[in-house]
């Protein structure tokens, strides 16, 4: 692995914990202006200097996040469908490697369906994803979609987890299911957590502390961030728990003390 692959990684993983909080807001590909993401740019921006990385589309970059924001980028590279849609998720490569590394990102993102149809596609797709990545240093996330018929359990998503490191990925994406244990000891590389759904924040927190203490390094979170009361309080609880070893309880303080000051 060269020097600027190493780097890189470094810039998504802090070295000083191993961990990452990844802030996702990419879900404007295929879900359009979501709740919270209307405005991009007016929820996102207050919330970066607590994250460690940004995970998010090149046109929501390009038009939301100024260029002199300090923060690595990992860029959502996977596309092609829409909630509207009758194959949602059956992606393929919808940003170019080059234009990645015109936008100086940190990584690329690319979502891989396995059990689908079209499972054959998107598995291809992100080996070509990581062989071009590779030639400029760059990691790869590879997302484990699941489809709405489809159950998080463990063994699905070690099975995806797996198979998108045997293919070649740097760090998986994936969910967080009862058993997981088994998914972080069967997948060679680090795994992030995506929060899913919005839920409680206690929960949420709850969620990302058990990953944690089952070996997952950092989380992926989008909506339980960015639709939270109170955004900001929500990332510096889950910052706490994911480089502060701060428990659930502890967390949800930091949530809750917060929440009272922002109203
Ligand atoms: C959307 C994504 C998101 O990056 C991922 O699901 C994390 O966001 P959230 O915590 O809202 O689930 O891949 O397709």
């Amino acid at each position: 692995m060269d020097w600027g692959m190493k780097n890189r990684i470094a810039r998504i993983i802090k070295p000083d914990t191993g961990h990452t909080v990844m802030l996702a807001v990419d879900h404007g590909y295929f879900m359009g202006p979501t709740s919270g993401l209307e405005q991009l740019d007016k929820t996102v921006n207050p919330l970066l200097p607590y994250a460690d990385t940004l995970m998010l589309t090149r046109g929501a970059l390009r038009n939301y996040i100024p260029p002199d924001t300090d923060i690595p980028i990992v860029l959502r590279v996977s596309g092609g469908t829409s909630i509207i849609g009758n194959e949602l998720l059956h992606e393929g490569i919808v940003a170019s490697m080059l234009d990645a590394v015109r936008l100086n990102v940190a990584g690329v993102a690319f979502s891989i369906m396995v059990g689908a149809s079209f499972e054959r596609d998107t598995l291809l797709g992100l080996t070509r994803v990581i062989d071009e990545a590779e030639n400029y240093g760059i990691p790869v996330l590879a997302v484990t979609a699941v489809g709405k018929d489809m159950v998080k359990d463990a063994r699905y998503l070690s099975l995806a987890s797996r198979m998108a490191a045997e293919l070649g990925t740097h760090i998986v994406k994936t969910y967080f299911c009862k058993g997981f244990e088994k998914v972080v000891e069967t997948c060679p590389v680090p795994i992030v957590i995506a929060g899913g759904k919005k839920m409680p924040e206690k929960e949420a927190l709850t969620m990302a502390y058990d990953a944690l203490q089952m070996g997952a390094i950092g989380v992926d979170m989008g909506r339980n961030i960015f639709q939270s009361t109170s955004p900001i309080s929500m990332i510096k609880a889950v910052r706490s728990i994911v480089h502060e070893d701060a428990t659930p309880d502890e967390a949800y303080e930091i949530f809750i003390r917060g929440n009272k000051k922002s109203r």
